[in-house]
């Protein structure tokens, strides 16, 4: 709901107010970001004294900041204008509201530039979606050099700690938490696409746990170089800028162009919990592709681990029979099915069937999985070009270059000119060829390398490549999709490169890491989990059995069933044991996943702070649950443990079995007593089933 009285603008969601306002003069005020107050209480500061060095205008918080008169904070945007002018000034021009959207709109005072700070409230979820959109009314480009999506400010003049990540392939999500008494804290990408290393998010918080605390949060929805620059100045306040990164960064807004920046998902929680379910929710609802969102994913077996780049019919065919038996509904052939790749020296760019590894074609494969009840999904790493391609040897100036440097190789590879018409079409004509052509029904769209020597003679303006890059490889993807309604599609960059919510308003999915190690990836995927939607994190059960800790099949599948279940062993090595152990576990997945991907995750024990992973998850009605429990080697004394569960009705029974013996107890006794547990040993693992009596 938006209250407005006066030019001041109350945003009121299920347990939040968000409020800003408009003085007289046309300055953009923030008021208020957090629990609810009477909407009647809020009022505009007058803006205080100022001496010679603290300008007045530096001080108030504002809700998007120009560059220009005396702020010289972080500003939010900066142009520049036809005849060099680089100070922006606006003027107020009144408000739209469209159902749940408050337009705020300002025009330059001088020049023809229009600037509209948009904020759509979705009141069930608790989130509120911002974005900035210019306009350029004149005859002249106007070019930006900063032109960020949202600025933030929160209410304590104490400081905030920022939960981000200091994340690296095989190790994305690592959290971390940093206090920002004074200056500034940064997180970014100036890779060309999220990267593995931060994430573009904040988590601002104050004495905050699971469950209480102050949380603020936002998400921004892109997939390219970002910036979360957040700022606490000599007046103790903090405030947050969140967009498009001005690393390299030039915008060119032609004559009567029109842009939107990326979208920023912002909320306010009490504790880190209430924030990872609203923001669950609130992606399944109104974030993710529609096709697929709200229909549990299949479980998939990939061929990467067993077979790398060594694919032909026959050994797929042998791989696909095993993981039918088994239960997946979902075979996926990974990397090495096309062009000359043997290795990773040769091929990308040339998306055509290998006819050595495949002299009948792919649907020789394709069929059989179709006959085994399975459907069949395909790699692909459309962006990219190995040199000893025929692509690349044909056209040697589609990657991005500068004639003068040598193009720098990465995983021997080099990054195509995704701005070019040319490489979008061909991009685009291979795929749509291969889902036309063939019954595929999913594409894992890998992306292996960051950009470099990022010459793009294409373009007038050429540091506009960063963002028409991600801007190509969105459209691709949605053209794709509208025409192949059925395929679902995975983001994946090495891994978890990818997982931002830009990426998640185009790919059903995402390739969380490719580190499938059971033990790390309970750290991997609770930092996945704080801010991403669940169903979209793709976990694999595959032959890594401990890099440093032995973890059992049981223990793997414990792990990867936290999330979107898949396989990724070497199913032909498996003896009838292990053949056994995954069927089971396969059939126990179907049972639970509706829970795991659309239910209430609550993290009660976090293994690296209690030696003991324990997560549950909880339907909307609170009539069943299950919870996962696992340990690599508890110490000490700290092996009997009360399992306190969460979420559940105070007063509804619940049964659940644990050890062999069957619990009937309240959702009141659960939840403030528990069910004490012996932990013991390396390789503790356990799932719990809880319905209600
Ligand atoms: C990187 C991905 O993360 C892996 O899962 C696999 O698809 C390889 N690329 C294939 O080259």
């Amino acid at each position: 709901m938006i209250i407005n009285k006066n030019n001041i603008f109350v945003l009121e969601t299920k347990n939040a107010h968000y409020v800003l306002g408009v003085d007289k003069y046309g300055y953009n005020h923030h008021l208020h970001w957090g629990k609810k107050c009477n909407a009647d209480d809020y009022y505009i500061q007058k803006i205080k004294d100022q001496n010679s060095n603290h300008s007045v205008l530096d001080e108030f918080k504002q809700e998007y900041t120009p560059f220009g008169q005396t702020m010289y904070r972080g500003c939010a945007i900066k142009a520049e204008f036809a005849d060099g002018c680089r100070d922006i000034c606006l003027n107020y021009n009144g408000y739209e509201i469209e159902e749940n959207t408050l337009k705020l709109k300002f025009s330059d005072n001088v020049y023809p530039l229009k600037i509209v700070l948009n904020y759509s409230v979705c009141d069930e979820n608790d989130i509120i979606t911002r974005w900035t959109t210019v306009k350029n009314n004149s005859e002249n480009s106007i070019y930006f050099e900063k032109l960020f999506s949202a600025e933030f400010n929160l209410p304590s003049k104490k400081p905030y700690t920022f939960k981000n990540t200091n994340g690296a392939w095989g190790g994305e999500n690592i959290e971390t938490n940093t206090t920002l008494e004074s200056g500034t804290f940064v997180s970014e990408s100036r890779k060309g696409t999220t990267g593995h290393n931060q994430s573009p998010y904040f988590i601002a918080y104050q004495n905050a746990d699971e469950k209480i605390g102050d949380v603020y949060f936002a998400t921004l929805a892109y997939s390219g170089n970002f910036k979360v620059k957040a700022e606490r100045d000599l007046f103790n306040s903090t405030r947050i800028i969140i967009g498009i990164s001005d690393f390299d960064f030039k915008f060119e807004l032609k004559a009567g162009e029109k842009f939107d920046t990326p979208k920023v998902f912002c909320g306010f929680t009490q504790g880190f919990g209430d924030m990872s379910r609203q923001m669950n929710k609130f992606a399944i609802d109104y974030v993710l592709p529609k096709t697929f969102n709200n229909k549990p994913l299949p479980i998939l077996y990939n061929s990467w681990e067993a077979t790398e780049f060594d694919v032909n019919c026959k050994n797929q065919s042998a791989l696909a029979e095993i993981a039918a038996q088994i239960g997946v509904e979902l075979f996926v052939m990974d990397d090495g099915w096309f062009g000359k790749r043997n290795n990773d020296r040769a091929g990308l760019g040339d998306w055509f069937v290998n006819k050595e590894k495949f002299p009948n074609g792919l649907d020789e494969l394709i069929s059989k999985v179709n006959e085994l009840g399975m459907d069949f999904g395909i790699w692909v790493e459309p962006e990219m070009v190995n040199r000893d391609s025929d692509l690349y040897r044909t056209h040697p100036d589609w990657a991005y270059h500068f004639d003068t440097r040598y193009s720098c190789e990465l995983r021997n590879q080099l990054v195509l000119n995704m701005t070019r018409k040319e490489v979008q079409e061909y991009i685009f004509d291979c795929l749509n060829n291969l889902l036309s052509n063939h019954n595929i029904k999913y594409i894992k769209w890998d992306m292996n390398r960051p950009f470099s020597e990022v010459g793009a003679e294409n373009l007038d303006c050429q540091q506009m490549l960063w963002y028409l890059h991600t801007k190509a490889v969105y459209d691709i993807v949605d053209k794709l999709k509208e025409l192949h309604p059925d395929v679902a599609f995975e983001s994946c960059a090495s891994g978890g490169g990818r997982a931002d919510y830009g990426a998640l308003m185009h790919y059903d999915q995402v390739w969380t890491s490719d580190n499938t190690d059971g033990i790390d990836r309970m750290v991997i995927q609770k930092g996945y989990s704080l801010l991403r939607p669940i169903k979209t994190m793709r976990a694999w059960v595959t032959d890594i059995a401990g890099i440093n800790k032995h973890c059992s099949l049981d223990f793997r599948f414990n792990i990867a069933m936290q999330g979107s279940l898949g396989i990724g062993g070497d199913l032909t090595k498996y003896s009838d044991e292990d053949i056994e152990i995954c069927k089971k576990n396969v059939a126990l997945y179907k049972e639970i996943r509706n829970l795991v991907q659309f239910g209430n995750l609550y993290r009660l024990m976090d293994i690296d702070e209690d030696e003991v992973l324990f997560n549950q998850y909880v339907n909307e009605d609170k009539t069943e649950s299950v919870a996962f429990i696992a340990a690599n080697g508890t110490r000490f004394y700290k092996k009997s443990i009360p399992m306190r569960f969460d979420g559940l009705d105070e007063n509804k029974r619940y049964t659940l079995t644990l050890n062999d013996k069957t619990y009937n107890k309240s959702g009141a006794y659960l939840m403030n007593i528990g069910i004490d547990l012996e932990i013991r040993g390396a390789d503790y693992n356990r799932i719990i089933l809880i319905k209600e009596a």
